[in-house]
């Protein structure tokens, strides 16, 4: 089918590309502003606005651009500074003021502001390096590559920086050999089921019917989970590129990117990325001068969990209530408008460009056996380095969390980690040492799901955990088979009733045999995996249960129901009111003696007194059960 050697017109095009860019930007002073969703949320449009400001005050000829996201979110906002005969320098926690003075001090002066550096990209005498980290040792970095890194709006930066080179590669080759050299790599699936990518792109060429089509799955709608918008949001072309090359496997005659509309910045960057691979003639008809053609349609999704499942995302698609249907038929065989479909997942098709570029044998030394690759999580909860961080598979939670993530803020005590989202598990202590991987996860009761990784310390009650992953999944139900719609219902009213007080003992063998029934008899993944943060927080934590129901007691002082909040009256300052002050319904007075006490008539357990106390006196605190408070 493609007897035309890409490779010359790719290469007219590099050397476009690199001529548009050098334009821009050779000899110049470069500015980058961290702004993806999680930097924009920390006041990186403002910190551009400072620097775009700044920057024209002095009449300086320094481009200012925006960037993605590096994986630093911890640090945002996230300003990088490539000044010709230094190395470029990340600056965290920048704020207009620090903008305003790094212009006037580094880019005028020669002052790189070490006060504020984060750290530079590359090893060198002066500054410390991202190289210096200790997650620089276990990180490995595959699809986040050039995420901060690139102006996602501008293909240019992208083709400088090795974009659609592997397309060019792969378009010489017959699709028969893209998908053995994928499935020799042992790509398997990153939106959840860890399915093996190159066996279902052989299942749509090999199935009857044109035309094809294939699917960009960019629902992403786990509570906890972001990288797949970060990837949209910083390296669109990255993505763009592995449809490409995944349709040319598959047969596909059309693509589609399903994107949550909840996501408007991924939205804007990928059309724009869309438009300019369009003018570039990389989709289109007849690409890089090949006989392969591609049209990739963007569309955006109402936000419904569901909508993520492949076939209800299909059925909204084609614009039919988003709802699952039985498999199979499978997708790959009869998907859209009945048609042959192939679905992947963002990160998926990510790490198609890689491998194409790099060889399925170098994929293959990467990771786990069973799990070659690496995986990648968004670090959330009660850890000090949030963010997004790549890691070999199998790399132990113990270093994800403790070596790359730095572990927990404020001294707490490690508690458990929620993998996975709604359909994860939590896992305890004890499964620290547990090589992340499909089948290790699978096993110890959680799953890689979509990336979200949540830490919880010792201030979260597991109770309360799985009622809020239960809450969720009950309310994104779609309905559809009864043992989903009416046992996340009854699952929640048990769970409700623990963190209130109100649970008998025989209801957790009442919730233990409606969880294996709601994911046994449900017909989605969705109603199939809901049960689980219940089922591991039974498995790992069950005397937290036992405490809520026999005692009344929240061992993690968390359930507003279970705890009072009371004033030590011999650390109580007679001269100090804070407290008083701070409390928005007036449920502290002084006593007789000047002594605060709270009225638990009045105390909504809102706990803004509790910080309100100054550290030396520290007189507040929170018992569980209520009854602890002393009588006075
Ligand atoms: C309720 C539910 C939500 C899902 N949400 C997503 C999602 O947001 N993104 C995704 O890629 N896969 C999601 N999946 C998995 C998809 O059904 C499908 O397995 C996946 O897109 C296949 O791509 P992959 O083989 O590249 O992993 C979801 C599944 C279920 C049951
Ligand atoms: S399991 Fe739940 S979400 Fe899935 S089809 Fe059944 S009712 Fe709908
Ligand atoms: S803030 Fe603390 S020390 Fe001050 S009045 Fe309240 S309880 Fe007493």
């Amino acid at each position: 089918m493609n007897p035309i050697n890409p490779a010359p017109a790719f290469r007219e095009l590099r050397d476009k590309a690199g001529a548009k860019l050098r334009r821009l930007k050779d000899g110049k002073t470069v500015i980058m502003v961290g702004a993806a969703t999680c930097g924009r949320a920390a006041g990186a449009l403002d910190v551009l606005r400072a620097f775009r400001d700044e920057v024209k005050k002095h009449n300086l000829d320094c481009p200012v651009i925006e960037v993605g996201c590096l994986g630093h979110c911890y640090a945002e906002p996230l300003v990088i500074i490539g000044k010709p005969g230094w190395p470029p320098v990340a600056y965290g926690y920048v704020n207009p003021v620090i903008a305003e003075r790094l212009v006037n001090e580094f880019i005028l002066g020669d002052n790189p502001c070490p006060e504020f550096v984060l750290a530079a990209l590359a090893p060198n005498d002066l500054l410390p390096s991202f190289q210096d980290f200790p997650r620089a040792r276990y990180e490995r970095k595959i699809i986040l590559q050039n995420c901060g890194l690139i102006d996602p709006s501008d293909i240019n930066d992208s083709i400088a920086n090795g974009g659609y080179s592997a397309l060019a590669k792969a378009l010489a080759l017959p699709p028969q050999k893209i998908i053995a050299e994928i499935q020799k790599s042992g790509l398997r699936g990153r939106g959840g089921a860890g399915f093996p990518a190159g066996q279902k792109w052989q299942a749509c060429r090999d199935a009857q019917g044109t035309p094809k089509y294939l699917i960009c799955n960019a629902d992403e709608g786990d509570p906890g989970a972001f990288v797949d918008r970060a990837l949209l949001e910083s390296d669109p072309h990255g993505i763009i590129e592995g449809m490409l090359i995944a349709g040319y496997a598959a047969g596909a005659d059309r693509g589609y990117i399903y994107v949550r509309a909840e996501y408007p910045l991924a939205v804007e960057r990928l059309q724009i990325a869309l438009r300019q691979a369009e003018d570039y003639h990389l989709i289109g008809s007849h690409i890089l001068g090949t006989d392969y053609s591609l049209e990739i349609t963007l569309f955006q999704g109402s936000g419904a969990f569901v909508c993520g499942e492949e076939t209800a995302l299909i059925a909204s698609l084609a614009g039919q209530p988003g709802l699952p249907r039985y498999r199979p038929p499978y997708p790959a065989v009869k998907g859209l408008f009945g048609q042959p479909t192939v679905v992947n997942n963002v990160k998926t098709l990510a790490y198609v460009p890689r491998i194409m570029a790099n060889g399925a044998d170098w994929f293959r030394g990467i990771g786990a056996a069973d799990s070659p690759g690496t995986a990648v999580f968004a670090l959330a909860g009660k850890i000090v380095n949030t963010g997004m961080v790549e890691v070999p598979m199998g790399t132990t939670l113990r270093r994800i969390i403790y070596d790359v993530g730095s572990g927990i803020p404020k001294g707490k005590k490690f508690k458990a980690v929620q993998i996975g989202g709604p359909s994860g598990g939590c896992l305890p202590e004890s499964a620290l040492d547990l090589p992340v991987d499909f089948d290790s996860l699978q096993n110890a009761g959680a799953i890689m799901g979509s990336g979200g990784m949540v830490v919880c310390d010792e201030d979260d009650c597991m109770v309360e955990m799985a009622r809020y992953f239960l809450e969720f999944t009950r309310r994104e139900s779609c309905g559809k088979c009864t043992f989903c719609r009416l046992g996340t219902r009854q699952m929640l009213e048990i769970l409700t009733d623990f963190t209130l007080g109100q649970g008998k003992l025989a209801d957790l063998a009442i919730l233990e045999k409606l969880a294996g029934e709601v994911g046994a008899g449900s017909l989605c993944a969705l109603g199939r995996t809901a049960p689980n943060p219940i089922l591991t927080t039974l498995r790992y934590f069950r005397n937290e249960y036992e405490e809520h129901i026999t005692l009344g007691r929240c061992p993690a002082l968390m359930c507003r129901h279970l705890i009072a909040y009371y004033i030590l009256p011999d650390k109580c300052e007679r001269s100090c009111d804070a407290c008083v002050g701070a409390c928005t319904v007036e449920a502290i007075s002084p006593d007789k003696k000047r002594i605060k006490v709270i009225d638990p008539e009045k105390c909504v357990k809102c706990g803004t007194c509790l910080p309100a106390c100054p550290p030396q006196y520290n007189a507040i605190v929170k018992l569980s059960p209520p009854s602890e408070v002393p009588c006075k």
